[in-house]
């Protein structure tokens, strides 16, 4: 029994294992076919779509990768008001969302009492749909109302579960042992969680990405999202070179089989690298897409990284494109919440 076969028959490999299927592409064809057999066996070949709604671009964090960043002076910063936000939902549903994801930087502007009113109005207008939260760390008394006022799953990528990592990709004053709790502490408030990590990031090592593997492992998200580091111009890593698409891909496979019945989006940041890679994304285990429904007038202003795509298109233009790639690469976008099956 080879590698491949091994981790999927127990879903799990020794770490010496492990690191010779991450350096080399000598596993690659079998790894990817393996992937697509199990992401059918749970899902055929279906494919979620969640509509992304980027409601702020102020962030008084600093992390060192990110576009947004407080530092970037040269960012125009904007929020959507609570109606725009609506009116995004309801263009959404109209196109057969089930899902909207709220993201945004961490935006002190945006109080519970805010968060909280919006959440609210989406779940009474929209009962059949899943609210997502993608806004950062907070207490756990803000994630439980939160929580309470409908939203039901949160997006949180842990960035790497490495801490001599996380430090060179971070300020001091921000730390992974908060990240990792807010993790735990969003699944005990019953939201189906999702984590992450960027490919590639900088000083990032195969040992790291075997123990963002194993930090997965005991964490159990239903969500799982990874996509290659990109630099951007106006960060302290500008001249730091960007993740590839042969190791997001490999992981994106890897994840799969460790993870059966996970969800796992092909990002935009693969599909920024490459021209075809949230297609390939989805032929190496990838069973789900994000793309953009925040109002076009204020894409280009939420960029994470250099060169990011669909920043002109309206949602509806790429929700059809999407829909011609997903086919082309032998899937189907289905209307539907897209819940987790574990
Ligand atoms: N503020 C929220 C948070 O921290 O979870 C949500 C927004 S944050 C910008 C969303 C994700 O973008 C981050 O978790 C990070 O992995 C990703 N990201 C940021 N900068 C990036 C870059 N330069 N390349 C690729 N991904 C990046
Ligand atoms: Fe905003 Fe990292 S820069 S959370």
């Amino acid at each position: 029994m080879n590698i491949v076969e091994k981790l999927l028959n127990e879903r799990n490999l020794p770490d010496d294992e492990l690191k010779n299927l991450l350096e080399t592409d000598f596993y690659d064809k079998e790894l990817f076919e393996k992937a697509d057999f199990v992401r059918k066996k749970y899902y055929s070949n279906k494919v979620f779509v969640r509509g992304l709604i980027e409601f702020s671009n102020y962030c008084k964090n600093n992390c060192f990768y990110c576009g947004i960043r407080a530092q970037n002076s040269k960012v125009n910063r904007y929020r959507l008001t609570k109606d725009e936000i609506l009116k995004c939902c309801e263009n959404g549903y109209g196109l057969g969302f089930r899902t909207f994801v709220l993201q945004s930087g961490e935006d002190p502007f945006f109080t519970d009492k805010i968060m909280v009113e919006i959440i609210k109005e989406i779940r009474e207008k929209y009962v059949d749909c899943a609210i997502t939260l993608s806004v950062g760390e907070k207490s756990v008394n803000t994630y439980k109302k939160f929580r309470e006022a409908g939203a039901n799953r949160f997006l949180l990528r842990h960035e790497t579960a490495n801490e001599e990592h996380y430090a060179k990709l971070h300020p001091p004053e921000m730390s992974l042992e908060n990240r990792k709790n807010c993790l735990f502490e969003l699944k005990k408030l019953g939201f189906q969680v999702g984590s992450g990590f960027m490919v590639g990031s900088p000083f990032q090592t195969t040992e790291n990405l075997i123990e963002d593997l194993r930090f997965l492992q005991k964490l159990q998200p239903s969500m799982i999202g990874i996509g290659p580091f990109i630099s951007h111009k106006d960060t302290p890593f500008s001249a730091k070179k960007s993740g590839t698409v042969a190791l997001t891909l490999r992981l994106v496979a890897i994840l799969r089989l460790f993870f059966p019945k996970s969800l796992i989006p092909a990002t935009t940041a693969l599909g920024t690298i490459a021209p075809d890679g949230r297609e390939r994304g989805l032929c190496a285990g990838a069973n789900v897409l994000m793309p953009n429904l925040s109002p076009v007038k204020v894409r280009k202003e939420y960029l994470l990284y250099d060169n990011k795509i669909c920043t002109g298109e309206e949602a509806a233009e790429c929700k059809f494109c999407l829909e011609r790639r997903v086919k082309n690469a032998g899937y189907e976008i289905v209307i539907d919440k897209g819940d987790a099956i574990n």
